[in-house]
């Protein structure tokens, strides 16, 4: 099959003959019909990402999927957890354990479906770090993939998102990292909560120290199926809505790339963008 890859790492992306993966016990293989493009992709093909383990070339990136089950057809959305699996989902074909991926309703948009999991994953997640207490929350970027899919959830919640207003807060989320989130942080009240999605090594100079009675929280997003199942959910819902930017084939990972990275002279594209092997 034709992925798309890198055989080292800052190498821009290119198309890669690769075999299609054979599904060891207790895995499915997926049928890509989507792969959402995520920021952690591109600092993995960059090398700036904290791997677990050693890193297998060639890399394939792409941590969400939606597609069906090569086996029954059913449609399906999977989170590859790449950063453990080292399994991308840039590929007409990704082989997964089956705990990762939940069926989605007859009716779900693919596209759509393939940018829930790592946003939606960590927006839920970040959340729940914030404890019950919160009445007012502070979103940093609320029209990015985890903010918007935050301030949706926390919305739904009950809880009053803002994004500007200057009053001070209960709560933060960050999701900019450096000045923004010193910003965000300068916001919550004393004895609030703040959250980070951006670690000091993805993007330095955020706060990382408790003040004020305020202790910073970073989260790195873990898997947990009945949250995937939760996002699911809420799409169908429609209390969760992702907002597609462009859908480009598996052949233009590269520039896919450039766009998400906001490169000089790539097309500015505000939304998801996702990649579709069957373009
Ligand atoms: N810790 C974890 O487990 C985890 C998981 C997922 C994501 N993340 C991190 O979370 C961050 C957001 O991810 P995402 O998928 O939501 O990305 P995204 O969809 O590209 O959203 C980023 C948002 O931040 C805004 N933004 C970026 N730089 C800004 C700046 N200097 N000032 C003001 N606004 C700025 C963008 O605004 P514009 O659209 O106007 O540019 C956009 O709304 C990334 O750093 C990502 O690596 C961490």
């Amino acid at each position: 099959m034709r992925a798309a890859g890198v055989e080292a790492f800052g190498e821009p992306l290119r198309e890669l003959s690769v075999p299609v993966p054979a599904p060891r016990p207790g895995e499915v293989l997926i049928r890509v019909g989507a792969a959402a493009v995520n920021p952690a992709d591109l600092g993995m093909v960059a090398g700036r990402y904290r791997w677990a383990d050693p890193v297998r070339f060639p890399l394939i990136p792409g941590y969400d999927v939606a597609g069906w089950r090569a086996d029954t057809g059913e449609p399906v959305v999977g989170f590859t957890l790449h950063k453990a699996t080292q399994r991308g989902g840039y590929a007409p074909f990704v082989s997964l354990p089956e705990d990762l991926v939940v069926p989605l309703p007859a009716t779900a948009d693919i596209t759509e479906a393939a940018a829930l999991p790592l946003a939606g994953l960590t927006a839920l997640q970040s959340l729940d770090a914030l404890g019950p207490d919160v009445r007012t929350l502070l979103v940093n970027g609320p029209r990015g993939a985890v903010g918007g899919f935050a301030a949706r959830l926390a919305a739904a919640r009950g809880l009053t998102v803002v994004s500007d207003d200057s009053s001070p807060v209960d709560a933060a989320l960050d999701v900019i990292g450096g000045a923004a989130a010193q910003a965000a942080f300068d916001r919550v009240r004393d004895g609030g909560r703040y959250v980070t999605v951006v670690p000091e090594f993805w993007v330095p100079g955020g706060p990382f120290t408790a003040a004020r009675g305020i202790d910073p929280q970073v989260i790195s997003v873990g898997y947990d199926r009945a949250s995937l199942l939760a996002l699911v959910r809420h799409h169908a819902e429609g209390t969760l809505r992702p907002r597609i930017g462009t859908v480009l084939p598996l052949s233009a990972a590269a520039e896919a790339h450039r766009i998400a990275a906001r490169a000089p002279g790539a097309a500015r594209i505000s939304g998801k963008v996702v990649l579709a092997p069957d373009l």
